[in-house]
């Protein structure tokens, strides 16, 4: 059985002032009608032998997660709500919990909620792929090949090749620094981690008894003392605050003996910065992703969104973000869209 977990509990701070506290990039519909959430969940659905699927999201969510949930007719999910955010590692943990209580061996699909993949048929393909692997207990990431030395994502090195163009991971680093960064993708030797993941729920969990033993004792408790209704199942608050908080990448990926990569090209993108958005979505001949009402004259190489009917109108302007919303505008360099994660820095330090 493959059961898709869906990691939702992110902020996506970055993408302000579209993406804000209260309606995180995922809930948001950025490229395409359905929301990055929903455009997940399809994807994972529409692969063969899928369950229904298990989402791990922050209690404030709940009623975003739930609605469109909805929306796609889905039957029966699990919707896990964390009190606080602990990062991936615990939210794995208590999804993985969750699928073993409905399936003696269920093999789990962990897919982040706010990620862009275009070639849907590319990506069954690699979990086509992975999926004898996982079966045998492997952990199983999607290698994505590199085209910049981007600082945050995971690199994975590729080890002996263990057939049907997937090979054994002979190094995972988490979030080298630039320098490093720079030789992993000028080697040619490196992929980038998608941050998607295939293997049997209880490997993972016998993984974290081995690295992570005490937020794995946290995940069992807040689990096995959750408060579950009709609709959400509320992990119990005390003992999953004492859930030390770390990624999936550091707490497992970067020290098991027992990691496999299958590289995968399917359009992948992590939606993570306007930039990031302007490189995934379609352009014009200028080089513009233009939406709403925005007139553009002399303009290149930007993104440009309007709000409702208000008119943007840009002129003389190469390689900027420009982004309104009723309450708030944003006018940005492309090249500095990471920094906009300042600006709510920022906000939130002023109350
Ligand atoms: N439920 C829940 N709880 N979900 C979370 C939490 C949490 O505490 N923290 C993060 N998530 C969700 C995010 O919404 C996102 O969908 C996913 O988990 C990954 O978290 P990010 O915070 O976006 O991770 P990252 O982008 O820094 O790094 C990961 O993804 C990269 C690719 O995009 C790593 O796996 C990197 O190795 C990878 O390259
Ligand atoms: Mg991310």
């Amino acid at each position: 059985m493959l059961t898709p977990l869906i990691l939702s509990g992110g902020s996506g701070t970055r993408l302000w002032p579209i993406s804000r506290r209260n309606l995180p990039k995922q809930f948001l519909s950025l490229a395409g009608s359905d929301t990055l959430f929903q455009q997940t969940l399809r994807r994972a659905m529409a692969l063969p032998g899928a369950t229904s699927p298990i989402v791990v999201a922050s209690d404030e969510q709940r009623f975003l997660a739930a609605e469109q949930l909805q929306e796609l007719g889905i039957e029966k999910p699990g919707i896990l709500l964390e009190p606080v955010a602990r990062n991936t590692a615990p939210a794995i943990a208590v999804g993985a919990l969750e699928a073993l209580a409905r399936d003696p061996d269920p093999i789990l699909l962990v897919l982040p909620a706010d990620h862009l993949v275009t070639d849907t048929a590319a990506f069954a393909d690699a979990v086509a792929r992975a999926m004898p692997l996982a079966t045998d207990g492997w952990l199983v990431t999607f290698g994505i090949r590199p085209d910049r030395p981007e600082t945050g994502f995971g690199y994975i090195r590729r080890g002996a090749d263990l057939g049907q163009q997937v090979f054994r991971v002979e190094e995972f680093v988490e979030k080298p620094v630039l320098d490093v960064a720079r030789g992993y993708v000028d080697s040619g030797r490196y992929d980038w981690n998608s941050g998607m993941f295939l293997f049997r729920a209880s490997r993972y969990l016998e993984e974290l008894q081995e690295h992570a033993p005490a937020m794995l004792a946290a995940a069992r408790k807040a689990y096995e003392n959750a408060n579950t209704d009709l609709d959400f199942t509320r992990l119990q608050a005390d003992a999953f605050a004492t859930a030390p908080s770390d990624s999936i990448d550091y707490a497992v990926m970067e020290k098991t003996s027992r990691a496999a990569v299958v590289p995968v090209s399917c359009g992948w993108s992590d939606i993570g910065s306007w930039d990031a958005l302007w490189m995934a979505a379609d352009k014009d001949d200028n080089g513009n992703h233009l939406e709403g009402d925005v007139l553009a004259i002399d303009t290149r190489g930007s993104l440009v969104r309007s709000h409702d009917r208000h008119l943007v109108a840009t002129v003389g302007l190469d390689d900027v973000v420009v982004v309104t919303t009723p309450d708030a505008t944003l006018v940005a360099r492309r090249d500095a869209s990471q920094d906009v994660k300042k600006i709510v820095e920022q906000l939130k330090s002023a109350g």
